[in-house]
């Protein structure tokens, strides 16, 4: 079995001190940094944009995976493809008919695309986009928030996506995501986790960081 990737999320960082943050989980061996992009329209609080986004590529050394939960998706691939996103991720509710022109903006700056769907949304809705993309994101909390607690009722959306999806296929969660809850969707299939207050908050980030895998 391949190797479970690990994407902190830099919301439960602190952000006056971010790059000390970021360098904090890469040594602890981190595989990709979580970057929470929020509109304040999409969801109901607003966080990091492109300007913060290039200047953290200029200090990380791991791919960036940035979770859009922005409304008009499509406006702001190209940005953040040129501020250094590594994997951008857009969500079906913000998308709908125009899913499969993102996918392909976002594959034309040569990165990686993912489609997230959120609790109240059905993993069927998607699945016809499955051969188009590289990851899915299942939400396991409302998008807006850190340090919500898991919906074990969207883990069973896991099982839905990995049927259906081709084998390479990044099959990720994010929301309230500790030990207990990783071996849940991990289970189920997930192959990549995100944790924000788990990580960040933890007294030991590398064990922390172990104890996911
Ligand atoms: C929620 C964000 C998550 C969040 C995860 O809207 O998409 O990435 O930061 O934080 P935890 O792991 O604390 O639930
Ligand atoms: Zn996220």
């Amino acid at each position: 079995m391949s190797k479970v990737i690990i994407s902190p999320s830099i919301l439960s960082a602190d952000f006056a001190n971010l790059e000390r943050d970021i360098k904090k989980v890469e040594k602890a061996g981190a595989d990709w940094l979580h970057i929470d992009v929020m509109d304040g329209h999409f969801v109901p609080n607003i966080t990091i944009g492109v300007p913060v986004t290039a200047s953290i590529k200029q200090v990380s050394s791991i791919p960036l995976d940035v979770h859009l939960m922005i409304e008009n998706p499509e406006k702001y691939i190209e940005p953040f493809a040129k501020a250094g996103a590594d994997i951008i991720t857009f969500h079906y509710e913000a998308a709908k008919e125009n899913t499969s022109d993102i996918i392909k903006l976002i594959h034309s700056f040569k990165i990686k695309a993912g489609l997230s769907i959120k609790p109240k949304t059905s993993p069927e809705e998607i699945l016809k986009y499955l051969p188009e993309l590289d990851m899915v994101l299942i939400m396991t909390v409302e998008p807006g928030f850190g340090g919500q607690k898991f919906m074990p009722e969207c883990a069973e959306k896991i099982p839905v996506i990995k049927k259906h999806a081709p084998g390479s296929m990044i099959i990720q969660v994010d929301g309230g995501i500790n030990a207990e809850t990783a071996r849940v969707c991990t289970q189920y299939g997930a192959n990549s986790l995100v944790a924000g207050n788990y990580i960040y908050k933890s007294e030991n980030i590398e064990n922390a960081i172990l104890s996911l895998r």
